[in-house]
């Protein structure tokens, strides 16, 4: 969602911000805006559109600065309007600020300072805050408070109910940003003669490697040569600044045309990064560094709870069909942006994961407090190190697929598939998962992502089907077992990101409702590998026909699916049960790109969509 950077130092702050600005485009903006300084006041240039289109403006206008925040805007508070872009400026002109999150308390305060003669030029929650900072500031500084930019920052963050990562400056005071969180992600870039701040460290790529993690409740104090961190309180906090290995080559697109498209050529690379190191010696089982819990406390767990959104619930119901077989633990799935506000009874002795990419979703994140606040031992599935919820959860396991840009998720939800398959055999083989079987599967995953080359052998196959199937505009996508996930996974990515209408269901469903949609006008798309299920898939392959469907199968080679005549097949290599979801993910996910590009939609930015849900 809305992404936050600022730059103070030696250097020319303008091309700094215009850069890390665009790279947080990917998660997602309605408009952009930067806040310059040069010691002769603030300059703000904001606008609707691309951080991009922004960033032109800038650098064609020479602004000679130092120091600047810089924001990407995804409405939440007010339209998509010029005025409503951030940075915002106070009345009085001397404060800018960009904010993430949500200011609830915002029309108490906004009435309040109305009365006292400020006026307002945007609907946002945004611009309440700016001058409720302006507001202390003039107050702390008609009586001489020595630092009162920083305690205006204070007294107002005091104030305000709801969620924020805010980064501020003072037209009186150049060279200086203060910046400040409470559940919305803020990372430091520290380096040489300069320091940095941003939503994720995407935007510090190239200038420095050092990172500090803002906690919330913290306020950060930025100079070109130094920093400090405090709490509300006024006291100060220890940093501890992080190295973190980010390569350039992550965050560009190479020779690929679209992030995406480069993120599922990446999967077999992505998942022998996710599995290095966990496999045990004698390849029977997996390990994993950080799940903080011995193996006797896992042997006392009878019940794992499984919670994420959007695609990382698709792989949470994965888990559950995976876990349940291997290592038969009963698992539950919960929507965590339901299970937050339920009163659900859950049993003791019940072990919580979260899985998301993020690690910010403000719906996961709040749903796994919950469930700590309970007492429940808790663990997270995360991709982004250091992120909201890889700090606060119990333990975890982080991913390693390398930032995921495109906001359909590809190369993370193959990832979180195999991660909990291995949980799977980790937990099964604690208790009655065979040594035998622990090595059949170990073997299938080590032999997965050269199976996953063969798989994007067929790109250009599913290229042609996918322009076949490009015109029509519903789909249904059927699968049993662990393909109806499957089923529910291919039907989100066709939809957000070509705008096809999609529904997931279990094959053996259609007969209750669904089937009354099936007709020319709308094909079904079967996940059906041979296994114990293709007979009774088969069979509802030709209840579609029969009533005049079209038909796509993806299925396994040599099964008797790729004969049959008047359908669509694509013939995948087979593997481990377990492991087959993660295989068949790749053409759905090559089926559904290649059908968004040739509808001419904007793959790795569709429209309404933010990569990272920061807000519920
Ligand atoms: C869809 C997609 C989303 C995310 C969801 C959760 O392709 O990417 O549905 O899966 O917003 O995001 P994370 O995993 O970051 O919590």
């Amino acid at each position: 969602m809305c992404g936050i950077v600022g730059y103070v130092g030696d250097d020319a702050a303008p091309k700094i911000l215009v850069e890390g600005l665009n790279r947080l485009a990917y998660r997602g903006y309605d408009s952009a805006g930067h806040a310059l300084m040069n010691g002769s006041g603030i300059k703000i240039f904001k606008d609707v559109g691309s951080p991009e289109h922004i960033g032109q403006v800038v650098m064609k206008e020479k602004v000679m600065a130092n120091s600047g925040i810089s924001h990407t805007r995804w409405a939440t508070h007010g339209g998509v309007t010029p005025s409503n872009s951030h940075p915002h400026l106070s009345n009085c002109g001397r404060i800018a600020l960009v904010h993430n999150g949500v200011i609830e308390n915002f029309v108490t305060l906004r009435n309040r300072l109305q009365q006292t003669g400020v006026t307002f030029h945007s609907e946002t929650d945004t611009e309440v805050l700016c001058n409720l900072i302006a507001s202390y500031y003039e107050d702390f500084r008609s009586e001489g408070h020595e630092d009162a930019f920083l305690h205006s920052v204070f007294a107002a963050l005091r104030e305000v109910k709801g969620s924020y990562g805010i980064a501020v400056m003072c037209g009186d005071q150049p060279g200086r940003i203060i910046t400040a969180r409470l559940g919305s992600s803020l990372v430091l870039g520290i380096g040489n003669g300069e320091n940095m701040v941003a939503s994720d460290a995407a935007a510090f790529c190239g200038r420095t490697n050092n990172i500090v993690y803002l906690d919330d409740g913290q306020v950060a104090c930025l100079t070109g040569k130094d920093f400090e961190i405090f709490n509300l309180d006024n006291e100060r906090v220890a940093a501890e600044i992080c190295e973190v290995q980010s390569e350039h080559q992550e965050y560009e697109r190479g020779d690929f045309p679209h992030f995406m498209l480069k993120e599922i050529f990446e999967q077999p690379e992505a998942l022998r990064n996710s599995m290095r190191g966990r496999f045990s010696s004698d390849n029977s089982t997996t390990k994993f560094g950080g799940l903080n819990l011995e193996a006797k406390d896992l042997r006392r767990i009878n019940r794992i709870l499984f919670m994420g959104c959007g695609t990382a619930w698709h792989a949470c119901l994965l888990a559950k069909y995976i876990i349940e077989k291997l290592a038969r633990i009963p698992v539950d799935v919960e929507y965590a942006s339901e299970l937050r506000y339920r009163n659900a009874p859950i049993p003791d002795n019940t072990l919580v994961f979260v899985i998301s990419q993020s690690g910010e979703t403000a719906d996961t994140l709040e749903a796994l407090r919950e469930m700590k606040r309970k007492g429940f031992e808790t663990l997270a599935i995360t991709n982004v190190v250091g992120s909201t919820i890889a700090h606060e959860a119990g333990g975890g396991i982080y991913q390693h697929v390398g930032p995921e840009i495109g906001v359909a998720s590809t190369k993370a939800f193959s990832s979180q598939v195999l991660l909990t398959t291995m949980v799977g055999v980790f937990l099964g083989r604690l208790r009655d998962l065979s040594m035998s079987e622990g090595m059949r599967l170990v073997k299938g995953m080590q032999e997965l992502p050269d199976k996953i080359v063969q798989v994007l052998q067929k790109a250009s196959e599913l290229e042609a089907l996918a322009k076949k199937y490009a015109e029509y505009n519903d789909f249904l996508f059927l699968g049993r077992q662990m393909m109806f996930p499957l089923a529910l996974e291919g039907a989100l990515k066709l939809k957000e990101i070509s705008y096809i209408h999609a529904e997931g269901y279990p094959a053996a469903e259609m007969k209750h409702g669904p089937l009354a949609l099936v007709s020319p006008t709308c094909p079904s798309l079967f996940i059906a590998p041979e296994d114990e299920m293709i007979d009774k898939v088969a069979s509802n392959i030709q209840e579609v026909k029969a009533r005049g469907g079209p038909v796509i199968v993806i299925t396994t080679e040599g099964s008797p699916l790729c004969d049959q005549e008047g359908i669509d097949v694509i013939a995948i290599p087979q593997t481990c049960e377990s492991l087959m979801p993660i295989l068949a993910s790749i053409p759905l996910q090559l089926f559904s790109y290649y059908a968004a590009v040739a509808r001419g939609c904007n793959v790795d930015r569709p429209r309404n969509l933010a990569k990272s849900v920061t807000v519920e």
